[in-house]
C-alpha cells in the first residue's frame, strides 16, 4: 500500500473515480478533470458501511485492471493528512495504490502526467462481489441501501457527475437506465 500520510506538509495528487467525483469532504488545493490508464470502473465491490449493511451489502465501484483502457474522473491536489480521513471513510476493502494521473490540460496546455494515489478494492478483499450480468447488478443496486443512503442514489449521482464531465462510461449508463426502469416499474 502506498503511504503518503507521513508527509503531511507535502502536496499529493489523489484520483477519484466514484463518490470522490461529487463528494469531496476534505480540503484540497486544486481539482482537475483527469484520467488513469489501464483501469476500468466496475460496480464489483460490496458496501457494508455506506450503501448497504453487513447483512445486505450494496454494490459500489472499484477499479479493475484492463490493458488499453482509460478511466476518467477527478484529480485533487491534497495534503497528506487527507489520506487518514479517506482511509477511515473507505475502510471497507479499499487500499491506496500508486498511479500515474493524466491531468486535463488547462488554458490551451496539453495534458500533464503526475504521480498520484487512488483507492482500489482488489479482487479477493473481504467485501469483493465481482462480476455479474448487468441485469443482476441493477436489481441488486435497486434494492440496497445503507447509512449513507440508497445504492440507487449513489449510482445516479455517479452517472450525473460523469455526464457533467462529458465522460461516457457504458457500464454506468447501462446500470443507471436499468435501475431507473426498475424504479419506474415498482
Ligand atoms: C473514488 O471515488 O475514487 C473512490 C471510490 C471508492 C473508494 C474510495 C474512493
Amino acid at each position: 500500500m502506498f503511504s503518503p500520510a507521513a508527509s503531511r506538509n507535502v502536496k499529493h495528487w489523489l484520483f477519484g473515480y466514484g463518490s470522490l467525483i461529487w463528494r469531496a469532504d476534505f480540503p484540497y488545493h486544486e481539482r482537475r478533470p483527469a484520467a488513469i490508464r489501464g483501469w476500468t470502473r466496475r460496480f464489483w465491490q460490496g458496501s457494508h458501511d455506506h450503501r448497504g449493511t453487513p447483512g445486505s451489502p450494496g454494490r459500489v465501484v472499484t477499479l479493475v485492471s484492463q490493458t488499453g483502457t482509460l478511466c476518467a474522473g477527478i484529480a485533487y491536489q491534497v495534503a497528506g493528512d487527507v489520506f487518514e480521513h479517506l482511509d477511515h471513510r473507505e475502510k471497507n476493502g479499499y487500499e491506496r495504490v500508486a498511479v500515474d494521473i493524466h491531468l486535463d490540460g488547462e488554458r490551451g496546455a496539453g495534458p500533464r502526467r503526475v504521480p498520484g494515489v487512488t483507492y482500489i478494492a482488489p479482487p479477493g478483499n473481504e467485501a469483493f462481489l465481482g462480476p455479474a450480468d448487468a441485469e443482476q447488478i441493477a436489481a441488486h443496486i435497486a434494492r440496497a441501501s445503507g447509512p449513507s443512503g440508497s445504492n440507487a442514489d449513489y449510482l445516479f449521482e455517479l452517472a450525473a457527475a460523469l455526464d457533467a464531465l462529458n465522460v461516457e462510461d457504458r457500464h454506468v449508463t447501462e446500470l443507471a437506465s436499468r435501475v431507473a426502469a426498475l424504479e419506474k416499474a415498482s
